[in-house]
């Protein structure tokens, strides 16, 4: 009896002691196991006399079952303080500054041909593809400007070959798209794309740049129709408050021709750097489609009419986010670029 006490005393120490699931273990293996020390007291069962063997037997059982019950809670209250250190270990700091992945996003010129053609798409207008090369037909002749025509200097031209060139203007895809009508159905259109003149590269000049052109050709339009369908453009892009204002002016496959301003946007009108002064800005050319143009591409100018403007899309997006140098659109600089993420 005395030495199931003392056995009983070392292993409750021995389990008090116990500070980590390892500690537990050795405990578990040096007294509960099937070669530990209170197994082994079964074997002192021998050297006893019979009427003492149930007394001393039940004392062991009784031990062994105490110690059991005290391992077992032990091993709980143990497990739920390694799995609470490690979960300690493992928080997620949610307040630490991400790492950013660096996405792709719109180039600024793209996202000012996206928000025009928005606005037109809301009007009705589809969008037409027209093509970068282009033939003297297309680029100069249907559009009312025949070989020895001044405006010809106007737009200095990159020849491919005697026929072959880079268009000048998105007017090109005008009269594609009225040829290919044949002459019978309205056209509401609108073709963004690529420009090309033998310009010196400067801040405002770039040989490579972007137009969008517009084509309504319909039964009775007037220039009534062409001027509000531009203010309400003008206030779209540049807010509900800009007034339009039309100036006469010069292209030979528009008759008449005016030069549209809108009101700056910066000043509202009172005269600013942006809009040097004047209270106006110039965003685009525009006319009623030449009668001439329209029978030369198929239509009969007795029973249609039209109007055809064509919008800058470096100037816009230079005014609309405030780029200095035109040529900054097609250096590529990601600095630059980056700039335009969010928006
Ligand atoms: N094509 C003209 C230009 O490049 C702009 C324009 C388009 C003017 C349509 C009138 C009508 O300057």
């Amino acid at each position: 009896m005395e030495k199931i006490d003392e056995v009983a005393l070392r292993a409750k120490q021995s389990l008090q002691e116990a500070g980590s699931l390892t500690d537990l273990e050795r405990f578990y293996a040096s007294y509960l196991a099937k070669k530990g020390e209170v197994s082994a007291l079964l074997s002192h069962m021998k050297e006893l006399p019979p009427q003492e063997k149930a007394a001393f037997g039940k004392e062991v059982n009784e031990l062994k079952k105490g110690l059991s019950e005290a391992y077992e809670a032990k091993k709980s209250e143990l497990e739920a303080e390694a799995l609470k250190k490690k979960l300690e270990a493992e928080r997620i700091d949610i307040s630490l500054p991400g790492d950013s992945l660096n996405s792709g996003h719109p180039n600024p010129f793209r996202l000012i041909i996206d928000e025009v053609t928005d606005i037109f798409l809301d009007m009705g207008y589809e969008v037409y593809s027209g093509r970068d090369v282009e033939t003297d037909l297309y680029n100069f002749e249907l559009l009312n400007v025949p070989e020895d025509h001044p405006a010809r200097d106007m737009q200095d031209t990159f020849y491919l070959d005697a026929n072959r060139l880079l268009r000048t203007q998105t007017s090109a895809a005008q009269a594609h798209a009225m040829k290919e009508r044949g002459g019978l159905t309205p056209i509401k259109m609108i073709s963004p794309g690529k420009t090309y003149r033998r310009d010196d590269d400067d801040a405002t000049h770039s040989h490579q740049f972007a137009q969008i052109e517009g084509l309504v050709v319909d039964k009775n339009i007037s220039l009534a129709n062409l001027k509000a369908t531009l203010e309400l453009f003008a206030k779209k892009m540049f807010g509900p408050k800009r007034e339009i204002r039309l100036r006469s002016s010069y292209f030979p496959f528009t008759e008449p021709s005016v030069e549209v301003d809108v009101s700056c946007f910066n000043c509202g009108g009172k005269g600013c750097s942006i809009c040097k002064g004047s209270g106006w800005i110039e965003i685009l050319g525009a006319g009623m489609v030449n009668p001439k143009v329209l029978q030369m591409c198929g239509y009969d100018p007795e029973v249609w009419s039209g109007f055809a403007f064509g919008v800058g899309v470096e100037r816009v997006a230079m005014l609309r986010y405030g780029i200095d140098d035109i040529r900054r659109f097609y250096t590529n600089d990601y600095r630059f670029l980056k700039e335009f993420k969010a928006k």
